[in-house]
């Protein structure tokens, strides 16, 4: 089963790997930066396998701790373009449509376009990653995500040295996510990263959980995976991925400064202007059990506290 998922070939692969050396030659032509790609056509391709996402463990990248069940991972969610309580997402996503699906890589990169997902995921290893996720509001899951390191991805739209910051953008959709026809957030909905942290080896593009395609309410078909940070930089659904020199504004950034910062770093010495961080209270378990200290970069240190060296992260929260 382990490396299966690595070799099943689809018949849209076969399709991008020649269009993969068309835009090569088309670079080679001296056309470098030219929109690239949008050339796929949308049929019934657009449908994934099912053995694609029984992906082998990274065991090296994954924590040892019990997995939330599939239930809790997929039933308390917040996707506010579905709604603000953690039931709405599920309960209101049912007849979103993931696919097909297109993304599009512009900015400060050489390999630019518009992407169809398939061909996006073509060229990937997809692995199983067990991360610990830690929610700005408190609470933390365990979820064994399926997806490939977005630093595989950076390395083919070749970002140039003007490439500073990578911004995500969601689907704007209101007739397909209700809850865009209110305005509870300047959508739609904005993430970002500085380029070393998507380079980060931990930063993960999901396309699954648990061996299976994302539920819509999770962030179908593809979110931003980024453990050392609170749960808003997960950006879902994501249809848009921009190499920009400046730093981007980001959705909650913007809506409260004050509050949600653009590093937005697990950090349990610096408070929320309205709650501590310092403790956590595990999704699933009882509700009189102790609260568990919440960990530094959530447990990430040892991975990634170098980037941010020098840095004073009371004032860069
Ligand atoms: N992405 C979009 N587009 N819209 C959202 O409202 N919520 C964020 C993040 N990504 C959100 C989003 C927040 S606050 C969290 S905690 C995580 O998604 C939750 O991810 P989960 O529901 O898969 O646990």
């Amino acid at each position: 089963m382990a490396h299966k998922s690595a070799s099943i070939i689809l018949p849209s692969e076969i399709t991008s790997e020649a269009l993969f050396h068309d835009r090569r030659a088309v670079l080679a032509m001296g056309l470098a930066g030219a929109a690239l790609g949008a050339a796929t056509p949308l049929t019934a391709l657009a449908d994934i396998p099912a053995e694609r996402y029984k992906a082998a463990r990274n065991a090296r990248l994954s924590v040892t701790e019990t997995a939330n069940t599939f239930e809790e991972i997929s039933g308390y969610n917040n996707f506010y373009e579905f709604g603000t309580d953690k039931s709405d997402p599920a309960a209101n996503s049912r007849n979103f449509k993931p696919l097909p699906w297109n993304v599009t890589v512009d900015g400060e990169c050489e390999v630019k376009g518009k992407f169809a997902l398939e061909d996006l995921l073509a060229p990937q290893t997809l692995e199983e990653r067990v991360y610990r996720m830690r929610c700005v509001e408190a609470w933390s899951m365990v979820i064994p995500w399926v997806g490939f390191p977005f630093a595989e991805l950076l390395k083919r739209h070749k970002p140039t040295s003007k490439a500073k910051y990578v911004a995500f953008t969601t689907l704007n959709d209101p007739k397909q996510m209700p809850g865009q026809r209110e305005r509870v957030l300047d959508w739609p909905y904005v993430e970002g990263l500085r380029m070393d942290e998507a380079m980060n080896p931990l930063t993960l593009l999901a396309v699954g959980v648990y061996g299976k395609a994302l539920p819509n309410q999770c962030g179908a078909p593809l979110r931003l995976v980024v453990p050392w940070k609170y749960g808003f930089k997960g950006i879902k659904s994501i249809v848009r991925i921009s190499f920009v020199e400046q730093q981007p504004r980001t959705s909650w950034s913007h809506a409260a400064p004050n509050e949600y910062g653009f590093y937005a770093n697990v950090n349990p010495a610096v408070d929320h202007p309205r709650w501590s961080q310092a403790t956590e209270r595990r999704i699933g378990g009882s509700l009189l059990a102790r609260r568990q200290a919440t960990l530094p970069f959530n447990g990430y240190a040892d991975q990634v506290a170098d980037l941010y060296k020098g840095m004073d992260l009371r004032r860069n929260f």
